[in-house]
């Protein structure tokens, strides 16, 4: 299994240009670790100066969503081709707030996607079940329709290279992180899913990451299992938290 790891922090509507320029500056020693992929995913507006404060460094810069057309009249969103020619690398698709406050669909999720492959961003495409549907039993079939329709029109080959994040709804920014055995139930039933859709090498080559409040307690454990390659971090990727994430 060479499964690289992946550690990506997902900012969320948090940080000024200059706040995000500080964090960085601040975070830059602690998450230097050249065996593991780092990611900040920032808001769009703090894209450029955390490119540019990033320079040099192992840290990658990622967007947190991005829009499904090349360019034109959209009042209000960003093009990949912007993200691109600004330095970034990864971005975003689907976390659970945007299906949530932007009602986002898995379809429009697909094509977002799709157009990411389109401009060789690598996208973290996020899926997760509510409490509701857990408590129903409906876990694995919810999240098997958010991959599979996700996915649709995805070649084998740009599947290896994303990252899908699993999160949880009830786990995001509620302190109450999902146990290990939870976490890797999904995560290994994902892989299974993907191995369904495009075979053996394709399963052993997608990174799946674990997202929830992932804190610096919880991170070790979460990353030693078989089918967790990382995490998704939101709350604690703004402080010194974020580099024992990555180093654990
Ligand atoms: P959290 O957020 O770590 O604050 O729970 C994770 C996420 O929403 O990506």
């Amino acid at each position: 299994m060479g499964r690289r790891r992946i550690v990506a922090g997902n900012w969320k509507m948090n940080k000024t240009p200059t706040e995000a320029v500080a964090l960085v500056e601040e975070l830059k020693p602690l998450v230097k670790n050249d065996d593991v992929d780092v990611v900040f995913c920032v808001p769009a507006i703090d894209i450029i100066p955390v490119v540019e404060a990033a320079a040099g460094t192992n840290i990658k810069v990622g967007a947190e969503n991005m829009y499904f057309e090349d360019k034109g009249a959209y009042t209000g969103e960003t093009a990949p081709g912007m993200l691109v020619d600004a330095g970034v690398k990864y971005v975003i698709i689907g976390h659970s707030e945007r299906r949530e406050y932007f009602k986002e669909t898995n379809e429009d999720i697909n094509k977002k996607v799709l157009k990411a492959f389109e401009y060789d961003l690598i996208p973290i495409m996020c899926v997760g079940e509510s409490l509701d549907q857990r408590e129903q039993g409906i876990t694995m079939d919810f999240i098997r329709q958010q991959v599979k329709v996700g996915l649709l029109g995805v070649t084998a080959e740009q599947a290896a290279s994303m990252v899908i994040a699993y999160e949880p709804i009830w786990a995001i920014g509620t302190g109450k992180t999902a146990t290990t055995e939870q976490a890797q139930e999904v995560c290994a039933a994902i892989r299974v899913c993907i191995c369904e859709l495009y075979g053996e090498e394709t399963a052993e080559a997608i990174r799946i990451q674990y997202g929830g409040s992932v804190n610096t307690k919880t991170a070790s454990d979460l990353f030693a299992q078989a089918d967790i390659d990382g995490g998704l971090v939101g709350g604690a990727s703004l402080k010194a938290d974020f580099g024992a994430i990555v180093n654990a």
